[in-house]
Formats: structure tokens, C-alpha cells, sequence
């Protein structure tokens, strides 16, 4: 995938920022800058949402919630089995008395782990449902 296309060009660049960058890639153990700036332009995309909603993206989203609540849990597992096609594996983590966590693998178009993401953090009772992407 790396080599699809790949096109070059200059970068001018201050002399200082440069060498921050230089020390950060290599704390990092990222070879080569190449790839430190792939991946940091990778990463603002994902992060602004720019990134190609049809492109098949992988992360995890978390939630937290109330079990208590009457048919969370109950709805929480509809939702996920209507996405059953995006998610690779989940955990589920008895926080504490009424709480609960998840954490859910998924693998899929970035439109569908959104969508996921956000029936699941809408429901009424669940406190934090965020996804994060790695890829
Ligand atoms: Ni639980």
C-alpha cells in the first residue's frame, strides 16, 4: 500500500523545528522522516475528519455505562449485533458497582464505525462512548 503512487517533494523547514522533529522521530524508532510525516499527516486527518469515510478503518470504540439502567445493556447488545459485520471482538470490565465498560474492536468503512460509535454514545445512561481510530 506504502508504495501506491508515491510521489516526493521539498519541504522547507527552520533549521530548529527540524531538529525537534529529527529527535522526536527518533525517540519514536521511526526509520526513516518519510514515514514519521506519513504518519503524522495520517493522524491529523483521522483526527479532522477528512479522512476517506469510505475507506476501511480499524480502531476500537469505548464505552461506559450504567447496567443498572433499565434495557441498556439490552439495547447496547441490539445495536452492536445490527453492526455485527464491523465488530472483530469486545471486552466487557465490571468497573464497579453500577458501572460497566466496553471496549469494542471494529474493523470497517469509517461511515459504519461512526455511525456504531455514535447510536452507541447517544443512548440514554451511557456516560462516554468514544472512538478512536489506529489505521
Ligand atoms: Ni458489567
Amino acid at each position: 500500500m506504502e508504495n501506491d503512487n508515491l510521489i516526493r517533494y521539498g519541504v522547507s523547514i527552520q533549521k530548529g523545528l527540524q531538529d525537534q522533529f529529527d529527535s522526536y522521530i527518533a525517540l519514536k524508532g521511526y526509520g526513516n522522516r518519510s514515514e514519521a510525516i506519513r504518519d503524522l499527516i495520517r493522524e491529523s486527518l483521522i483526527k479532522e475528519g477528512h479522512a476517506n469515510k469510505e475507506a476501511v478503518a480499524i480502531g476500537s470504540i469505548s464505552i461506559v455505562y450504567d447496567h443498572h439502567i433499565h434495557e441498556l445493556s439490552a439495547k447496547l447488545t441490539d445495536i452492536q449485533h445490527d453492526f455485527q459485520d464491523c465488530i472483530i471482538s469486545s471486552m466487557h470490565v465490571h468497573i464497579d458497582h453500577h458501572n460497566c465498560m466496553e471496549v469494542i474492536i471494529v474493523k470497517g468503512k469509517l461511515l459504519s464505525l461512526e455511525a456504531l460509535a455514535n447510536k452507541l454514545a447517544v443512548i440514554k445512561g451511557v456516560k462516554t462512548g468514544k472512538l478512536t481510530l489506529v489505521y
